[in-house]
């Protein structure tokens, strides 16, 4: 039940200086950050992470926006972390994000607006969508040595 799971502070979030509002979401609802880097990934690097999406046509702006800076890598564990981060990022789709969720409360870009220009839906996070992939995920993303154990209050409190 307890598991890890992947995000990506995407570099809209970077830029926008909006990373440390976005882990106190995170932080506030409990989960526990074990691991944390800034990345600045290449095409090769997102080919890797993007594997599923690589010949799918909006990949090109995917990757030109994925590489464009630095971003911000972090594993989260928590209880159903995978589906609990799903939960709070939102849909994929900001226009159609709920109020409440980190998408929908900072974002509002359409799919209808990226394709028309050939650019990513710029959504702030990418998030592991299941247990399967999560594993995969920080596996690609992050060394054993880079992933740390501790307690927090919440495992006190809440576990
Ligand atoms: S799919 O096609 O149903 O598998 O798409 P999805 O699972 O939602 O993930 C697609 C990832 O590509 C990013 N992306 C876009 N998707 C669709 N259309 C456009 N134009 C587009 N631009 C970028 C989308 O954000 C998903 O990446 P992550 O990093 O998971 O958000």
């Amino acid at each position: 039940m307890i598991e890890r799971t992947l995000v990506l502070l995407k570099p809209d979030a970077v830029q926008r200086s909006l990373v440390g509002e976005i882990l106190t979401r995170f932080e506030k609802v409990g989960t526990k950050i074990v691991g944390m880097k800034m990345v600045w990934v290449n095409k090769e690097f997102s080919k890797l992470h993007y594997k599923d999406h690589v010949e799918k046509p909006f990949y090109k702006g995917l990757e030109a926006f994925i590489v464009q800076g630095p971003l911000i890598a972090v594993v989260l564990e928590g209880i159903n972390a995978v589906e609990t981060v799903r939960k709070l990022v939102g849909s994929t789709e900001p226009k159609k994000a709920a109020p409440g969720t980190i998408r929908g409360d900072y974002a509002h870009h359409s799919y209808e607006y990226a394709d028309a220009k050939k650019i990513a839906i710029k959504n702030l996070i990418h998030a592991s969508d299941t247990v399967e992939n999560a594993k995969r995920e920080v596996e690609l993303w992050f060394k054993p040595e880079e992933l740390h154990s501790y307690k927090t209050v919440h495992e006190f409190h809440v576990f």
